[in-house]
Order: structure tokens, then sequence, then C-alpha cells
């Protein structure tokens, strides 16, 4: 079968920090789902109405609630990406890749296709086990995405590519915004069916509860022409030249976005036009998100000349306090509006570690890419020193947890891009009033 569940944490070797304490949730279940999928394609309806009843008072219990507001509020319940199964992403319209190491480039010549290997998933396996562990501890329930076979080469009318990529940055995928979860409208190809790996929680969440809405945006047709490809020609000089466009290489004849080019104040929500989102994808957010009575805004930030996601460049801490990226500060037209409403920006120093993994295609400044999961209270990698003291002595944070998670970085990101909030104790302050 393409999809079954997770099956068990990292062997061996990782036992030290590895565990599953996330997969408590779901494998109890495991039995159950595994039957009700097969049941769907071979007995019809009838199945489907026993799996919904056993659903209703299935093992996730009742009374769950989708609710998040902010970036700061008491974190209950989040997913946790996986590196299962993971793809070297395949050169595309939204994604050229490069091997950052010279040496290793020289060697292989060109961008590796296929499966990552098994060492390599592993190793960032061990990593996001623990942070389930690290979560679980704090008292935060944690989800895993299903476990899909990524290898599988795909064909739409409009587009193929020869594999897909991992459901590791489940940030990137889906967010909530207040009671709503929104599946993002993304570019990559490669990345097109990576929802489905978060569709199961989706359904649990949504039948258990009765507030929920459950949104996704028009599926992008990701046909050649949705792109710029001579964006990818710049140099950086003209990039630079061009940087208060913000034009990137997708055009904005379809609605795009990431789900991490947004983050959350309550009322208001700030979107960033990037390599992964256009106006129009801003626009989309804001006339759905408006009868809720929430504040669309966009965020600029010209000296990214490549942007993609907010969590590395424009990090809330907290109400009235940001982190802010030293070579990326945000538009002036914007830093007003912030400021005017009494918010603070703390620059974040140079990573402790600034190096690359090879094939990662993310900055140096993944060191940015902090879980805050309560108030006061953060998840930090161990490596970065510096932006742990500056969070416990200037930022007023009294629990800075240290985890170790740079084997998950040549997947796109870390602590913040490889979650997915589902539930905190927040609700839809006003900080902009
Ligand atoms: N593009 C960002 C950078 O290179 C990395 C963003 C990672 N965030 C994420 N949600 N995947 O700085």
């Amino acid at each position: 079968p393409i999809i079954r569940k997770r099956s068990s944490s990292p062997s061996g070797a990782c036992g030290a920090i590895g565990g599953h304490g996330g997969h408590r949730a779901f494998s109890s279940s495991a039995g159950l789902r595994g039957l009700s999928w097969q049941g769907r394609r071979s007995f019809g309806s009838e199945a489907r109405e026993v799996h919904v009843a056993q659903h209703k008072v299935g093992p996730q219990g009742h009374g769950r609630k989708l609710n998040a507001w902010t970036q700061w509020g008491e974190l209950k319940e989040c997913v946790v990406g996986v590196a299962d199964n993971a793809c070297f992403p395949p050169v595309q319209p939204a994604m050229i890749p490069e091997i950052n190491d010279p040496v290793l480039r020289n060697v292989l010549g060109e961008w590796p296709r296929g499966r990552k290997s098994q060492r390599c998933i592993d190793a960032a396996n061990q990593e996001l086990d623990n942070l389930v562990n690290v979560l679980e501890g704090e008292g935060v329930k944690t989800l895993r995405p299903e476990v899909m076979d990524w290898s599988q080469p795909l064909r739409t009318p409009l587009f193929a590519v020869e594999n897909q990529y991992v459901a590791c940055c489940v940030r990137d995928t889906v967010i909530t915004v207040g009671k709503t979860a929104i599946e993002a409208a993304m570019s990559r190809r490669d990345r097109y069916f990576e929802i489905l790996a978060v569709r199961q929680i989706l359904r649990d969440l949504w039948r258990e509860d009765p507030e929920m809405l459950w949104k996704a945006a028009p599926k992008p047709s990701m046909a050649d022409d949705m792109y710029d490809l001579s964006w990818w020609d710049w140099t950086d000089e003209e990039r630079y030249e061009h940087m208060h466009k913000y034009r990137y290489c997708i055009n904005n004849e379809e609605p795009i976005f990431d789900a991490a080019d947004i983050t959350r104040c309550g009322k208001d929500i700030f979107v960033q036009p990037s390599m992964t989102c256009n106006y129009a994808g801003i626009e989309w957010l804001r006339r759905e998100l408006a009868p809720q009575g929430i504040r669309v805004h966009s965020a600029h930030f010209p000296y990214d000349l490549a942007p993609s996601h907010i969590d590395c460049t424009f990090v809330i801490l907290g109400p009235h306090l940001v982190l802010t990226n030293p070579e990326r500060p945000i538009a002036d037209r914007d830093a007003e509006f912030w400021k005017e409403n009494g918010w603070q920006f703390v620059d974040c120093g140079q990573p402790d570690n600034p190096e690359r993994p090879a094939f990662s295609q993310s900055s140096k400044w993944l060191s940015m890419n902090i879980f805050v999961i309560g108030p006061g209270k953060v998840i930090v990698e161990e490596q970065e020193k510096g932006l742990q003291n500056l969070l416990k002595h200037q930022c007023g944070f009294t629990t800075v947890i240290p985890i170790p998670f740079r084997n998950v970085f040549e997947y796109g990101g870390s602590l913040h891009c490889s979650t997915w909030d589902t539930r905190r104790e927040d609700d839809m302050v006003d900080l902009f009033p």
C-alpha cells in the first residue's frame, strides 16, 4: 500500500534520544484506520459509516479543539513532521537546488535524484522523535503525519515530476488561523500531495470539533506558465536592483502561498511575498478571513533576495516583541505600523553555527527558527548559545530548552518549520488596535 502508519521510532543506534512518545496517540488506532482505509476502497459507504461512528468515540477522545491565534499561546497539541522516505527535490521551476559543498559538488557533478540515504533519514527522524519526547514532557500532545512513499513519480494533466519530497516541514503545507485550518496553495511540484500526509489528522479534528473550519486554497495548476523562469537567471545585482518589486520565480496569475509565509498575532496575520507566496495568494487569504474579523497584512523584507517563509526572518516572540533578522530588516513602511502599535524588535545575533549541510537549500538563518511553546517558553537548537542567552536575558524567556536538530536542516527547516500547532491556549487578541 502507498500509505501506511509510521511504524516505529528509529531503531537501534537511535534509541538514546529516540522514542515514540508521539506515536502512542495514533498507534492505538492504527488498526482501526488501516481497516477503514481499505474498507473505503473495497466496501463502499456501509464500511465508511462504521468508520465514522467509531471515530466519534475514538481514541483521540472528545472535545479536542483546533485553536491557535498567536505564535506564543500555551501549546497543547501539535504535529511534528517525519523524514521517512525523503527524496531529493527534483529540479523544477519553483526550485533550482544547489549543492553547497564545493568538494561534493565536484564529486557528484549534478544535483542528486531519488531517495535520500537511510542514514540521513534516520538521523533526522532521531531528532524529530526527540522533539516529540521533549514536547510530550512539556505537556504537549503530539501527532505525526502518515508515512507515504515519496519516491513515486507524479503526473497531472499539466506537469510531471520524477519523485516527490517528504512530510517533514508540516509548517509549509497547512496553518491554523484561529479556529480555521487552511491548506496552502504551494508552488513546488514535488510537494503537490504533501498535504495528504496530514489529512487524517484534519479529518479527525474536523469530526471532533464542531466549530472548526477547514479550508483549502485552490490547488495551483503548477503549469509552466505559473512561473517566471527568467528570475533564476538574474544575478544578485539585478535582484538587488529589483528588490522593491517583490517579484520572484512565481508570477501573480494564480493565488500561491506556503503556510509558513504567514505569522499570527491574534486578530492580525502577516504574510510575506516571496518565492513561495504572491500577492494573489495574500488577497485570497484576505477575502477568506475577513468574514471572521481577521485582518491580513503583507510584510516585506526587501533585502532577502530569494525569500521563502517568514520564520527565519521575522519571529514573533510574544505580545509586542519580535526577533528580527539583522540581514533582512522589514521594509520601512511596514516597520512604522508595528512601532506605532508599540511593538519592539530585537535583532538576532549571527548564528553560532552558520554551516549549511551540503544539500540544504535554506540559509544559515535556520538558527532563528525557534519554537515558542508558551509564554516565556521556547525550544532552540542546542548549538545556538548566543540566541539562547538573548532569549533568556533580553526577551524574558524563563524556560529555554536546547535540543539537537541540525540533521533536520537539509529537509528545509528547523524547529518551527517541522511543526504545525493545532491547539494553543490563546484568543483573538487585538494588538494593532
Ligand atoms: N527560506 C528560509 C531561509 O533560508 C528558510 C525557511 C524555512 N522555513 C520553513 N518553514 N520551511 O532562511
